[in-house]
Parts: structure tokens; C-alpha cells; sequence
């Protein structure tokens, strides 16, 4: 038997509706029916009414409207199987079984729930006991306090490969495998799958455990993924649950917003730091089912994103995947974090203040894809016009709902024009520029407007690459004055390196003048040649020698492709470096009054700073590995591969 109209109608029945919405919103009485401040959008005087009679509610302002199910699905952000069944086990009303198989299913998950929550029971009593010194430790290190221990639910896997085993006797071995809390081996016996890791719970919308994350603690293991996550298991499908979903749905009924951040720690930082309407995808790409399970929670998620490539490239990825989805009323945000900084990182450095800054000046779905097809190549002629149009009409082609689709259409086809036909006189399309607060810089579109060039900007260029003495710093500007239309893709952090480090400030308006003249146009080269004449002559001459530079942008002969994308990474990197560095010094200064905490976070920071001279080095290797056996190597540096999903 399924759920026939008759079971629900019968389930309704039993149910009071408005002391199902009590519970959460604050009803007063009105005849006989139910009046409040509708839960469903922002009002101050009541236009939401809730009858018990007809078992229904309705909003006059935003339209609302539906029984106790569609309540729990709307309002509480479940699925329609749990609403049912948490209504159910409420009116005393056993929910029929479709067909034994089912019924054997639902069966069998229950017993999985019960497994993960001993699991997760277990690993919170050893973080507690004896064993989980270390991971206590860590914990400490990294500044997590007992209250958020407790309310995330962190426990800690024991080293032993049968710990678990040992400790769940009650189950059997063949439930511990297929709730993925132990591997099945050939020709060897099973084994625990999370060792010598801090847990994290993974639960559902209600809140029950449905899977863990694991991270190692030991920065050093080279070997390990820093994170293991459970498989899909029947309880557990990880494209369509969140990290926090259940307490954020909760917090975003008060905020009316959600965010979305890459890691656990980060939605657990935010937690802590005042923000409790946060979620994760679990190491993946956010999936179509995650952006639906969102827009429950509020019209417009805000999506946290890394401002390095790897961050913009997944944000990108993210913007895409809505656009088919994008109905009235609902979008996404997107919210540009400083380059290699993720929100926790933000919120260690910066506080709350520095995130907030952040956050507001989260940017539309619409302004993503535009800023990025825009930024993509160089406009130098009509071919390439042409290619940006029908790159943003193939984004249009791709919204399924009709009046949205037109809107996208049409205000990107006048950004476009104002773009590709800019109206040099008179221009009735000003260029926008947003005003650096607080040192966050952000751009829409569009670019700064620029003091006129000075004579001598070539020659100021050179003296202040001569005196930073810095390679990196020299590349990235001899690079750019080799491939000035690669400048305007770079405005932003060109102007993040300045707002960090002021003594680069004229260093970055040369180049942005030097591009503003090159116009992304072909005159470039001409004007790099033209020595002495012309208001930038000699930025040729800011060209280290050929033999001498390591870097694939600065030798004659390079393809083309690879050399734009290596100068983007070295400007990237030239633009994460101050951060980086701000960070280190900031938590040296910390060792006076937090040594631990200091202590650990300085060796994060070490590696990480690590990690970004390496990368500096292959950058210069690469170019020698390439000229030794003649092979261009045009991919784009993927993502380190300890950030990728793994578990
Ligand atoms: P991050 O490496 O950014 O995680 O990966 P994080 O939360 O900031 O970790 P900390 O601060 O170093 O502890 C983002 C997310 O990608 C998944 C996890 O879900 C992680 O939270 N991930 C990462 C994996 O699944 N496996 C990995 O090896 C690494
Ligand atoms: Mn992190």
C-alpha cells in the first residue's frame, strides 16, 4: 500500500496545524482562526493565518499557503517521506509500506541510524577519555572551545584498526561495512575506516547522523587526504545533503539567509563567530539538489568563495549549475574571499569585522558571469566580440525560465555593447567603481578611473622593480608590460598587492595606466617597441633579460595560452603573498598571550607559505623543463591535491 489522498487526509486530520506551527512561530488568536507575522517573509503587522479547521495556512502578503506537510517541507526544510513520517509518529499513525522491499529498505536504515549514532557516541567518548589527548589538544590549538566541541559533536577515531569493531560488538560486521564505518578487504580481514582522526557528524535535516568527516591530525602525513569522508551509503548521498543543514535551517528561519562555505571548519568558525546560518557541500562541487535544498532555506544563498583561481573557477562552476534552475524570486550570491583565505582564516585574522566586509559586498549571480566572460579574453577585434556575445547568449540558452532568461539577455547585451562599443565622447556608460574600505577592495565592473599618465611612468616602473628587489615582483611587472592586455584581467588583484602593500601603489598605477593605453588592443607591442617615443616609451625596457628569467611569460617563443596562464598565477601569487606573510607576523605577535594557539597556527601558516614557494619554484622550473624538451604544457594549475576530495 502507498501513501493513498485517503492516509493523508487522514493524517491531516489528526493534526492540529497550528500547534504544529506554534512551535516555532508565535500564533494569536483571531476567531477561530490564527494570526502571526508571517515566517515565510520579512512584515511587521500580521498578514499570515493559520485554520485548524481547514487544516491549512495562507499569507496575504507573500502568498504562502499550504497544509502541515507542506509546512514541514517549506518551513522546516524536510524532505516529504520525513515530514510525513515526523507527522505520523506525532498523530500516533503508522505509515503504510509501499511494498515489502520497502519496507525491508526503511527497515534497514533504521538499524543504520541506530549504528552511527553508537558510532558517533563512541568517537565522542574517546575524544573525552584517554586516547583523545591529542585531538583534544589540536582542538585547543586551533581555538575551538568546549562549547562548540560539544554542539558540532567532534569526537576522535582511535589509531587501532578494530577499535570500532571492538566497541560496536553489538552490530553486525555486515551493517558496520554497509553504514561505511568499516572497509570490506580482500584475501584480509575488514577494518575500521577512520583511524587516528578528529570526527565530525554528518547529520540530516532532523539531525540525525548520517555520515562523519575525519581529518588527520598531523599536518606532516604526507600520504593521508587531510580529510576521509563517509562513503554513499543508504542512509548518506553527499550531493544531496549539507554539512549543518539542520541547525542552519533553523538559524535561517530567524536571518532569513544562508551561506555557504567549502570546508566544515569554516561553517564551524562561522558558527562561532555569531554566524549560525551556515552550510558545506561535503568536498564536492555544489550539486543541483544542494542549490534546491538553499532556496528553502532563503531566496538568495550567498556562496563563499577563495579569491585564488581554484576558488573562482569553482564559483564559476557553482553559477552555472543555478543558471538552468534560476526561477522569480530566486539567485545566488556570490562572496569573493581575500586570495588563499577561507572564511575561517578570514575570521582568525580579521574578526567578524573583516568577514562582514566581505559578506556585504557579495556580488550577483548575473555580475559573476558576466565579470568572468568578460575577463576571459581580450577584446581585440571583431572575432572576439563576436565570441564574448555568444558566450553570454549560450548562458542565456541555458535558463529555463522564460521572463528570467530575458532579463539575463538583455542586461548583458547592454554591458556588452557598452563594452565592445564604448561611446568615446560623451559616454553615457560611466564606469563604476566601488571605493576601498578598510583595505577590501572589490570590483564589479568596470574600470578606475586613472589620473592622465605622467611623462616617466616607464622609468618609475623600472626604478621601483629595481628597488624591491624581488623577482616575483619584477616578473609579474615585466610580464604585465610584455602582455599589457593581460592588465585589465588582473585589475583586481593588482589592486588587492597595492592595498596591501602601499609602497607598491605607484608600481600598480603605472601598469594600470600602461593597460588602460593598451586597451587590450594590438597597438601593445608597438608601443613596448617604440623606445622614446610616446608617453610609455621605454616600458620595454623594464624587460629583464630573456636568458636570465625563469618565468615562461618573459621568453620570447612561448605559446601564447601558456604564457597568459602562468602570468595569471604569478600575479595570484604575487597578490596572496602579503596576506600571507600579514598572517605570519600577526600570529608571531600572538605568542606573548596565546603560545599554543599561536604555536599551531604559525605551523599551519609555515606550511602553507611552503607550499606557495614551491609553487613559485616549479613555476620557474616548468619554464626550464619546457625549454629542454621543446613541449608546451598548457594546463592550467589545478588545485593543490590535499584541497581535493578524496574520502
Ligand atoms: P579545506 O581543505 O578547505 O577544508 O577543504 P577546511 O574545512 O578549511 O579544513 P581545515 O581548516 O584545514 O581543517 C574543504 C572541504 O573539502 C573536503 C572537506 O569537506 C573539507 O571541509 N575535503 C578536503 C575532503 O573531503 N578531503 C580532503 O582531503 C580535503
Ligand atoms: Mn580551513
Amino acid at each position: 500500500m502507498a501513501l493513498t489522498p485517503q492516509w493523508l487526509d487522514e493524517l491531516r486530520a489528526r493534526i492540529t496545524l497550528s500547534t504544529v506551527i506554534g512551535r516555532t512561530t508565535k500564533l494569536t488568536r483571531a476567531g477561530r482562526e490564527w494570526k502571526a507575522c508571517c515566517p515565510f517573509h520579512n512584515e511587521k503587522s500580521p498578514s499570515f493565518t493559520v485554520s485548524d479547521e481547514k487544516g491549512f495556512y495562507h499569507c496575504f502578503g507573500c502568498g504562502a499557503h499550504g497544509d502541515a506537510i507542506r509546512w514541514m517541507t517549506d518551513q522546516r526544510g524536510l524532505s516529504f517521506m520525513d515530514a510525513v513520517q515526523e507527522l505520523a509518529a506525532e498523530a500516533s499513525l503508522e505509515v503504510p509500506r509501499p511494498d515489502p522491499r520497502a519496507a525491508q529498505a526503511a527497515e534497514q536504515r533504521s538499524g543504520l541510524h541506530e549504528v552511527m549514532q553508537a558510532a558517533q557516541d563512541w568517537f565522542v567518548a574517546n575524544l573525552q577519555g584517554p586516547g583523545g589527548a591529542r585531538a583534544r589538544e589540536y582542538l585547543k590549538g586551533r581555538g575551538i572551545d568546549g562549547h562548540t566541541i560539544e554542539r558540532f559533536g567532534f569526537g576522535y577515531a582511535p589509531p587501532d584498526r578494530n577499535a570500532m569493531k571492538a566497541a560496536l560488538g553489538q552490530f553486525d560486521e555486515a551493517m558496520l561495512v554497509e553504514a561505511g564505518l568499516r572497509i570490506e578487504a580482500e584475501q584480509r580481514e575488514n577494518y575500521d575506516r577512520f583511524r587516528d582522526r578528529l570526527m565530525l557528524p554528518i547529520q540530516d535535516a532532523r539531525g540525525r547522523v548520517i555520515a562523519f568527516g575525519g581529518r588527520i591530525l598531523d599536518a606532516e602525513k604526507k600520504d593521508a587526504p587531510k580529510y576521509l569522508n563517509s562513503p554513499d551509503t543508504p542512509l548518506f548521498d553527499k550531493g544531496r545533503n549539507l554539512y549543518n543543514l539542520h541547525r542552519a535551517s533553523a538559524a535561517s528561519r530567524q536571518t532569513g539567509s544562508v551561506h555557504v562555505c567549502e570546508g566544515y571548519m569554516d561553517v564551524i568558525a562561522l558558527a562561532a563567530a555569531g554566524i549560525e546560518d551556515a552550510v558545506a557541500p561535503m568536498g564536492t562541487a555544489v550539486t543541483e539538489q544542494q542549490i534546491e535544498l538553499l532556496w528553502r532555506l532563503a531566496d538568495k544563498p550567498v556562496l563563499c568563495f577563495d579569491g585564488d583561481a581554484a576558488g573562482q573557477r569553482a564559483a564559476i562552476r557553482a553559477a552555472t549549475r543555478a543558471l538552468p534552475l534560476l526561477r522569480p524570486g530566486h539567485s545566488l550570491q556570490f562572496a569573493t574571499l581575500p586570495a588563499g583565505l577561507d572564511p575561517d582564516d578570514l575570521l582568525r585574522r580579521e574578526g567578524r569585522a573583516g568577514l562582514d566586509r566581505v559578506l556585504a559586498a557579495a556580488t550577483s549571480l548575473l555580475e559573476v558571469v558576466w565579470h568572468h566572460e568578460q575577463a576571459a579574453l581580450p577584446l581585440t577585434g571583431p572575432e572576439d566580440k563576436a565570441g564574448l556575445k555568444a558566450r553570454l547568449l549560450a548562458h542565456v540558452e541555458t535558463i529555463a525560465q522564460p521572463d528570467i532568461a530575458a532579463l539575463y539577455r538583455r542586461e548583458w547585451l547592454d554591458r556588452f555593447s557598452a563594452l565592445a562599443f564604448p561611446k568615446r565622447e560623451k559616454s553615457d556608460w560611466q564606469p563604476r567603481q566601488q571605493q576601498p574600505r578598510g583595505g577590501g577592495i572589490r570590483f564589479q565592473f568596470g574600470k578606475p578611473a586613472l589620473q592622465p599618465l605622467l611623462p616617466g611612468t616607464a622609468e618609475r616602473l623600472r626604478h621601483e622593480v629595481d628597488a624591491r628587489q624581488d623577482p616575483l615582483t619584477s616578473a609579474v611587472v615585466a610580464g604585465l608590460a610584455r602582455h599589457p592586455d593581460q592588465i585589465g584581467r588582473h585589475m583586481e588583484a593588482l589592486l588587492r598587492v597595492a592595498a596591501a602593500q602601499p609602497v607598491l601603489k605607484p608600481l600598480v598605477d603605472a601598469l594600470l595606466h600602461l593597460g588602460e593605453m593598451s586597451g587590450g588592443g594590438a597597438e601593445a607591442p608597438v608601443l613596448l617597441d617604440a623606445g622614446g617615443a610616446g608617453p610609455i616609451s621605454g616600458a620595454g625596457t623594464i624587460l629583464p633579460p630573456p636568458g636570465n628569467a625563469p618565468f615562461s611569460f618573459l621568453q620570447e617563443g612561448t605559446d601564447p595560452v601558456s604564457a597568459r596562464e602562468d602570468l595569471a598565477e604569478a600575479v595570484a601569487l604575487l597578490a596572496e603573498r602579503p596576506a600571507l606573510e600579514a598572517a605570519i607576523a600577526a600570529v608571531t605577535a600572538r605568542f606573548d598571550i596565546d603560545p599554543e594557539g599561536a604555536f599551531a597556527e604559525q605551523q599551519r601558516l609555515r606550511k602553507r607559505k611552503l607550499a606557495f614557494d614551491v609553487r613559485l619554484g616549479q613555476m620557474a622550473r616548468k619554464r626550464a623543463v619546457e625549454a629542454a624538451d621543446e613541449q608546451v604544457d598548457t594546463g592550467p594549475g589545478e588545485r593543490s591535491p590535499g584541497a581535493q576530495e578524496t574520502g
